[in-house]
C-alpha cells in the first residue's frame, strides 16, 4: 500500500502533449500515484507507450476496452483524488464546461468528485476567442482551477499567450490543491566539508 494521492493526467491534442511525459516524471518524483488518459487526438502527439513506461500505470484511450473489466471512467473518477488535464485543447475545455461526454477523458471530468486542474495550451487567437474565454469564465465559477497559458513562443509562430504553463508551475499548482502528506523534505546542500585541521586544543596554542 501507498499513500501517493491519485492523480489522473488527462491529455489531450495539442502540441504540448509532448511535455507529458516530464510532468508524469516529475509528479511522480513529488510523491504521486500517476494514471494517464490519453484522448485520441493526445495519441497523434504523444505514444501510450512512453506514459505507460514513466507512470508504470496501464494508459487509458478507449472507454470501450474490453480488457478492462471494471468501467473505467467511473473507477478513474472515484479513485482520484485530482484531475489534472495537461494540456488542456479548447475542445476539452468546451466540451466540460457544457457538461458533454463523448469520450474517456470527459466522462472522466464529469463522474469524478474529484478537485480540478486545467493547464491549457492553444493559438493565441483560440485562447482569445470570446466562446473560449466564456467557457473558461464558467469553468472557473464552478470551482475548476487553472495554470497558466504562458506567454511564450507558439507551435503557430506567434510569441504570444497560450503556452503550456512549465512543468515545474503545474507541479506547484498539484502540490497546492492535494498537498503530498510525508513527502520527503527536499535534499539540502551539503554543507562544506571542513578541511582536516588542527584540533581545538592545539589551534589555541598557536
Ligand atoms: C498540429 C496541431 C496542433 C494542435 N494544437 C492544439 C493546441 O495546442 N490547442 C488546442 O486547443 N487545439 C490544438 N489542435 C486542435 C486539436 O487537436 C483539435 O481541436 C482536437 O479535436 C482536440 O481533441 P481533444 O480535445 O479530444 O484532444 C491542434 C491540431 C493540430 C493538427
Amino acid at each position: 500500500m501507498t499513500n501517493a494521492p491519485e492523480v489522473v493526467l488527462g491529455v489531450t491534442g495539442s502540441i504540448g502533449a509532448y511535455k507529458a511525459g516530464d510532468l508524469v516524471r516529475q509528479l511522480r518524483d513529488a510523491g504521486y500515484a500517476v494514471t494517464c488518459v490519453l484522448t485520441q487526438r493526445a495519441a497523434q502527439f504523444i505514444a501510450p507507450l512512453t506514459l505507460q513506461a514513466l507512470s508504470e500505470r496501464k494508459v487509458h484511450t478507449d472507454m470501450f476496452d474490453l480488457q478492462s473489466p471494471q468501467i473505467i471512467h467511473t473507477t478513474l473518477a472515484d479513485h482520484a483524488r485530482l484531475v489534472l488535464v495537461a494540456p488542456a485543447t479548447a475542445n476539452i475545455i468546451g466540451k466540460f464546461a457544457n457538461g458533454l461526454a463523448d469520450d474517456l477523458l470527459s466522462c472522466v471530468l464529469l463522474a469524478t468528485r474529484a478537485k480540478l486542474l486545467f493547464a491549457p495550451a492553444m493559438n493565441v487567437h483560440m485562447w482569445q476567442q470570446p466562446t473560449v474565454q466564456r467557457n473558461v469564465t464558467t469553468l472557473k465559477r464552478l470551482g475548476v482551477r487553472f495554470v497558466g497559458p504562458d506567454v511564450g513562443k507558439l507551435a503557430c509562430g506567434y510569441e504570444a499567450i497560450g503556452h503550456l504553463a512549465e512543468t515545474e508551475e503545474i507541479i506547484r499548482a498539484v502540490k497546492q490543491l492535494v498537498p503530498v502528506v510525508g513527502a520527503p523534505e527536499p535534499p539540502r546542500p551539503q554543507a562544506k566539508a571542513r578541511p582536516k585541521s588542527a584540533s581545538r586544543k592545539t589551534r589555541r596554542k598557536r
